[in-house]
């Protein structure tokens, strides 16, 4: 019987320390095969996985001795929660752990569209001087609508403000006296208004049945065709069939992907349009959030290990519940 499993590339001092204290498998690749990770979870008292191991329901079944799954990241998308909270198996993550990250690679995107900073850098390493084709637009006195306002969507608004951005925001969880959005003097909107008043529209909402396709055809063609949508949350949020014709329609400006549907995503039409800046899923990859994510995670896996309930839990319960 093994304490931990990792089945991704997670690594650092918090995974190092682990091994001093626990029996740690680690298998960078084995998020790789299903068949061959279900077998390896049911020798395993706990796993740790990013955001390409499926934690599914077969696994929760399979594995006969897990306690607890620790996902290194915020986004439970590849972790049927549903499941664990019936396995009696303790799901913990890192909710808070690289939302200044995300927050500050949204402020990068958003610069870097309405400066047209890769083209033009592109084009100067290339040998070329064209001040004259990359004029760009302040963001001083621009309209940023953030769709969904957590933490990310909160902070991302606060550094638009430092810049002198208005705010709307529109997230059907909160009301209009939620005291973030006082504190930023964000207008909270309907989706429809946000969309047709921001110059810039950013998405900072979670993967969901919801939330799935929410920036479509429709909805698209609301907003204004000087207005950038930059996604750095999760790639089904935004039909990027949709996103590339209202694209070359002119229906808007530009935009910025750091998210996609499949990642990693297919060459496509996205690839060759200057208005477009394609990252590839970067927003937590820091140093600091990195080690943050990191140091959480190993945290409440040690902590469960030691029979101590997770600070970061995702399931209805802390602890497991499965008498293991
Ligand atoms: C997150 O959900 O924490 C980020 O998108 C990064 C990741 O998926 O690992």
């Amino acid at each position: 019987m093994i304490d931990i499993l990792i089945s991704e590339n997670i690594s650092g001092a918090a995974v190092d320390a682990l091994t001093s204290r626990f029996k740690v498998s680690r298998q960078p690749d084995l998020w790789e095969n299903q068949e061959a990770l279900l077998e390896a979870a049911q020798s395993a008292r706990t796993l740790i996985v990013r955001n390409k191991t499926l934690v599914t329901g077969d696994l929760m079944c399979a594995a006969k001795h897990m306690i607890a799954v620790g996902r290194a990241g915020a986004g439970l998308d590849n972790i049927d929660v549903k499941s664990a909270n019936q396995a009696g198996v303790v799901v913990a993550f890192t909710p808070d752990q690289n939302s200044i990250s995300a927050a500050e690679l949204t402020m990068g995107l958003m610069l870097g569209l309405m400066r047209k900073i890769p083209q033009a850098a592109q084009d100067t390493s290339a040998g070329g001087w064209h001040r004259h084709q990359f004029v760009g637009t302040e963001l001083y006195g621009k309209t940023l609508g953030i769709i969904g306002a957590g933490k990310i969507g909160y902070l991302t608004a606060m550094r638009a403000r430092a810049f002198g951005m208005n705010i709307l925001a529109y997230d059907p969880f909160l009301s209009s006296d939620n005291v973030l959005l006082c504190e930023l003097r964000a207008e909270l909107v309907e989706l429809e208004d946000l969309l047709a008043r921001a110059d810039v529209v950013s998405c900072h909402v979670p993967a969901s049945p919801h939330t799935k396709g929410l920036i479509n055809r429709e909805r698209l063609k609301l907003m204004k065709p000087t207005a950038c949508l930059i996604n750095t949350a999760r790639g089904p949020v935004v039909v990027e069939e949709d996103l590339v014709e209202a694209l070359k329609s002119k229906t808007i400006a530009g935009a910025a992907l750091d998210v996609r549907i499949s990642e990693p995503p297919k060459s496509g039409e996205l690839n060759q349009m200057p208005n477009v800046i394609l990252t590839p899923h970067i927003a937590a990859f820091t140093h600091e959030a990195q080690s943050r994510v990191t140091r959480a995670v190993c945290d409440d896996i040690a902590r469960l290990l030691e029979g101590k309930p997770a600070k970061y839990a995702a399931t209805k319960f802390n602890l497991p519940q499965n008498g293991r």
